[in-house]
């Protein structure tokens, strides 16, 4: 199977946006799942959510550019393959019908956002949806988000689009509003689907959180990605990644995350999950 890049078009700073030829997963992907990319045979595995589909011929990943293996994806221009692209892995979102929802992305996080709030609009639920980026350069999807969801809120740590704030400025602004919602979802670094979990447990909301840790193979053999949720250890690439935020234990997580920088990444930690490369660490968690 030749993983050909059909379109290619530089999303944000150090940020690509790709659609690949790929129709075995193009045609069996549901909102939520994600690929195992390789940019060639030597290169390490990146773990990338699948942000659309052409439900036939070709999937969009979104990815950031963070090291050496996403670097090299990024050279790769249209026409060219990618050496190996495994999916659809992962549980599919939990989406409901009919319901109010509200869906939060952050940074290179809004890219997994994208077939969630699709799905959502295609079972009748009504979606408010709060995108929050560092500036308006880092802001992506802007427009094809505000055109499926009902309500978009924006917020920018510099204030240069949308609001100045983080997302949980947005959540706080829209409960004290007086909006209730059945469901909802947040997807961007770590720190922040701890916050936006704290604001919906205060608030007594289920919140699906797309974990990140770093992954290996994908398919629940390695152990590298487990996690830690109401007190029993799960494997985000098979059990997840979604997971209800409010029962995450985020700083086994985010320990672990730290574990894997890149001080330690020859370290005795590296050898133990099996041979990851050095920059394994900074590319393995999911984007
Ligand atoms: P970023 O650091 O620019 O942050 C984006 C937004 O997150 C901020 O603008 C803010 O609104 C919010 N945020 C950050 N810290 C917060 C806090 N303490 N409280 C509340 N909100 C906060 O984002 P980036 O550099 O684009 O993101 C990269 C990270 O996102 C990577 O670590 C990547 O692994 C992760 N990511 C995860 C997934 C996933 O599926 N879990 C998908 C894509 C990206
Ligand atoms: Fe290996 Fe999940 S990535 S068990």
């Amino acid at each position: 199977m030749s993983y050909t890049i059909l379109k290619k078009v530089q999303a944000a700073p150090n940020e690509y946006d790709i659609w690949v030829k790929a129709p075995q997963i193009a045609s069996h992907a549901k909102a939520g799942q994600f690929v195992i990319v390789m940019a060639d045979e030597n290169s390490e595995r990146i773990p990338l959510t699948i942000a659309d589909t052409d439900k036939k011929e070709a999937i969009r990943v979104i990815y950031q550019v963070v090291g050496t293996s996403t670097e090299k994806l990024a050279q790769l221009n249209v026409g060219d393959a990618l050496s190996n692209c495994a999916g659809p892995l992962g549980q599919p979102s939990e989406i409901p019908e009919g319901k109010q929802t509200l869906v939060i992305g952050g940074g290179v996080g809004i890219a997994a956002i994208l077939t969630i709030i699709k799905t959502l609009k295609e079972k009748g639920n009504h979606v408010t949806t709060i995108l929050g980026s560092r500036d308006r350069e880092h802001l992506i999807l802007e427009n094809e988000i505000r055109e499926i969801a009902d309500e978009t809120l924006i917020y920018t740590d510099d204030g240069s689009a949308g609001k100045k704030g983080l997302v949980t400025d947005g959540m706080n602004a829209l409960f004290e509003a007086g909006k209730r919602f059945d469901a909802a979802w947040a997807v961007g670094p770590t720190i922040m689907m701890k916050f936006c979990s704290l604001v919906a447990k205060e608030h007594d909301l289920l919140i699906w959180t797309s974990l990140n840790p770093i992954m290996i193979d994908g398919t629940g053999m390695c152990g590298g990605c487990r996690v830690k949720v109401k007190d029993t250890i799960k494997y985000a690439c098979v059990d997840g990644p979604e997971f209800d935020g409010r029962y995450v234990d985020w700083d086994i997580l985010m320990n672990r995350q730290k574990q894997y920088s890149k001080e330690e990444t020859e370290s005795e930690h590296v050898c133990k999950l099996g041979g990851i490369h050095p920059s394994q660490s900074k590319e393995g968690g999911l984007q």
